[in-house]
């Protein structure tokens, strides 16, 4: 730290010196000059003093007694969601701002605790200090050890026990109120959590499509958009999803050549179209879970036949295509936004989140962009009617890199 060493000493004229002749070496060693210095509380026992440090305290009381009921919040507030109509409704909506305000004070009371005590006890100086190159010295950290042990008595908080219990308190509850929280996102990726349904077992490699592992029928759903009709009665006018279709089956001939259609799955027993439909039938709700299905969406893209012809099967999947019908997964493989984009004239696949590119002729290989990983390709085929349907599951986990993942 100092170019100049004004003195060599040996360690037993070191052990000699008390802390503050340390102090005041290091500081003229690391040509430090303290223009101005002032101790706060000069007289002690001063009454002011301890009005200061009472003060204090209750910010880090505040802190400890938040963080404490963050945690209760965090804990026993009732969270799951609720809905209009709903008893309860009232509590889950005060759940979050509770959270936010409980961390907050805890946060703010410790941060003010801290501010107010640099202010009100740690003596006022004003030191300027020249700047060195090189690794320190013996001398240099010996000194440096003494400086801060200097900081420290002259802080008072060795002596201020209450005070320092207090501070330990409100740092432990404020730093429980930043990690607590991370205690609902550890998760076991294994545990299959409910059965087998439009959003999968709740594991992270299964959803929609992983019905079709347990022999149900899958039709690639096509979405209507379609939502709740109005009805006209004599008793007044009501809203009712009886009978609306939202997912509605598809054929082949229903997609151009050179298009794309986002499908997602449709099981047999909740169609509700064609020579299915039946008007005071109530399939909404079963929709709008396939939809939902964070995984479930699956680009359908019928390719020119002559570009067909050119594409290159992936080992394993030479026969996941219908004809000129390819059915990769929407989720893109890098952080899982939606590849939206089918570029007809190349046959690419964009994902708009950070450029990446698949190319549906070759399996939905990555070719540009951050994305390692094709996207994967649902096996489909046709039924005895002639609607396109799934053939099975994805045979690979669907969206970002899985470590599960071999390509
Ligand atoms: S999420 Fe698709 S490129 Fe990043």
């Amino acid at each position: 730290m100092s170019n100049e060493v004004k003195k060599n000493y040996t360690k037993a004229e070191l052990d000699k010196m008390s802390n503050a002749e340390l102090a005041a070496l290091g500081t003229e060693l690391d040509d430090v000059t303290v223009a101005y210095r002032k101790e706060r509380w000069p007289i002690e026992n001063d009454p002011a003093e301890k009005r200061a440090a009472a003060g204090i305290m209750t910010w880090l009381i505040i802190s400890i007694v938040m963080g404490i009921a963050f945690l209760g919040v965090y804990l026993f507030w009732p969270w799951e969601a609720k809905f209009h109509g709903d008893e309860g409704l009232l509590l889950f909506s005060l759940y979050t701002p509770l959270l936010g305000l409980t961390a907050g004070l805890s946060l703010a009371g410790l941060g003010f605790a801290i501010i107010q005590y640099v202010k009100k006890f740690i003596p006022e100086e004003v030191a300027v200090q020249r700047r060195h190159d090189g690794r320190s010295s013996e001398l240099d950290r010996r000194t440096t050890t003494a400086l801060l042990n200097d900081a420290w008595q002259t802080s008072t908080l060795g002596r201020r026990k209450v005070m320092k219990g207090l501070l330990g308190g409100a740092g432990l509850m404020a730093g429980l109120a930043i990690i607590a929280p991370m205690g609902g996102l550890i998760k076991n990726p294994w545990r299959v959590r409910h059965e087998m349904n439009y959003l999968g077992d709740g594991t992270l490699w299964t959803q929609g499509w992983s019905m079709a592992r347990n022999g149900a029928k899958l039709y690639l759903g096509r979405d209507t958009g379609a939502i709740a009709e109005l009805h006209e009665t004599g008793k007044g006018d009501h809203y009712s999803t009886a009978g609306v279709s939202r997912l509605v089956r598809m054929r082949p001939e229903d997609l151009d050549a050179a298009s794309m259609e986002t499908v997602f799955p449709l099981l047999e027993e909740d169609v509700n179209d064609g020579d299915k439909y039946d008007a005071e039938r109530d399939v909404y709700e079963q929709h709008m879970h396939s939809l939902h299905g964070p995984r479930n969406a699956v680009m359908l893209i019928r390719l020119r036949s002559a570009d067909a012809e050119k594409a290159i099967e992936r080992e394993g999947q030479e026969d996941f295509h219908y004809g000129d019908y390819y059915a990769y997964s929407k989720i893109c493989t890098h952080i899982g936004c939606p590849t939206s984009l089918y570029e007809a004239q190349t046959n690419r696949i964009l994902c708009p989140c950070h450029q990446s590119q698949f190319d549906a002729l070759q399996h939905g290989k990555p070719v540009f962009g951050p994305a390692a990983r094709a996207l994967p390709q649902l096996p489909i085929d046709i039924d005895e009617e002639g609607y396109l349907i799934a053939r099975g599951d994805f045979i690979e986990p669907v969206g970002p890199a899985f470590w599960e993942r071999k390509s």
